[in-house]
């Protein structure tokens, strides 16, 4: 039986598990998913023992990502150039490899919700430079996007992300935002704004083309008032659970050798328990 946890600091608000649990009851697996509360000081040690621990590998949330990037002896493309680790596993040998799921899940939750989003190949606006932006950039640019335009409250994350991945990224000023939106085909808030307890995003969506898709990282409400913003003008929306939900699916087949599938009722199930806080 595989054993696999989720680490953070804190980790009780994690939805891995719920998302994990469901599928291995669905597919009659015989495996575990357990939430790990790890201070950042003991992450080191706590990975080192992973397989003492009996674990076969771990998700890794806030504020872990990085550290479990560098404690990691193999790591994958996409945790490399994002610069973070979401998914680990033990190879039979004890090797610990890492990768980033994040970009795969924000781009298999655009492909399955608006499958024809990048018909036009137009630029795209991400608001944020955070791990989140990254992640996202980094999918966009492997999914053949050639321009990104990036705008965050502090100017130099995303001068500094833009350095990163090169010229497919221009920075706009968090000012100028507003009117950057003119010719853009998919429009991503990756900032925490919109995020229950948090204040909205401040943008005027006048300018986005009607036929522009709107994605928002937030789950928490699942509508955000970004995506009321631009339901109400009719533009198509993606909201941030298809992202987490997609997220899990690499981890789950590695660890438990089933590809699960992101279905409605996985869904409503995850959404029930977010509607429950
Ligand atoms: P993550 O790694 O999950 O993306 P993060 O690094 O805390 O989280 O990034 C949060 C993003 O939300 C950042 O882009 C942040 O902007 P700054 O780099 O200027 O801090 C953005 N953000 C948070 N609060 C904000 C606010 N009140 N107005 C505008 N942007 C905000």
């Amino acid at each position: 039986m595989n054993r696999v946890c989720v680490i953070g600091w804190p980790v009780g608000h994690s939805r891995s598990p719920v998302v994990h649990r469901y599928w291995l009851k669905q597919y009659r697996l015989d495996g575990t998913y357990e939430k790990e509360a790890v201070r950042p000081e003991e992450l080191e040690d706590f990975l080192g023992s992973l397989a003492t621990k009996g674990y076969a590998g771990a998700n890794v949330t806030l504020p872990h990502k990085e550290a479990a990037l560098r404690a990691a002896e193999s790591a994958d493309q996409a945790a490399v150039t994002i610069g973070a680790a979401n998914t680990l596993w033990l190879d039979p040998d004890g090797t610990l490899h890492a990768s980033n799921t994040d970009s795969y899940g924000f781009m298999a939750s655009l492909a399955q919700e608006v499958p024809d989003w990048n018909r036009d190949r137009r630029q795209v606006m991400v608001l944020g430079a955070g791990g989140a932006a990254r992640a996202i950039v980094y999918g966009l640019i492997a999914g053949g996007t050639a321009k990104i335009l990036m705008a965050n409250r502090t100017r130099e994350p995303a001068e500094a992300l833009a350095r990163n991945f090169g010229p497919a990224v221009e920075v706009v000023d968090w000012d100028d935002r507003h009117k950057a939106l003119a010719a853009c085909g998919l429009l991503v808030n990756a900032t925490s704004l919109g995020l229950k307890g948090k204040p909205p995003l401040d943008l005027d969506l006048k300018l986005l083309p009607a036929d522009a898709v709107v994605a928002d990282i937030v789950y928490s409400p699942l509508e955000t008032p970004l995506l009321a913003a631009a339901m109400a003008r009719g533009n198509r929306t993606v909201d941030g659970l298809g992202m987490l939900l997609h997220q899990a699916v690499p981890g789950f087949e590695r660890w438990f050798g089933v590809r699960p599938e992101v279905t409605p009722d996985l869904r409503a199930h995850v959404a029930a328990t977010l509607e429950a806080e």
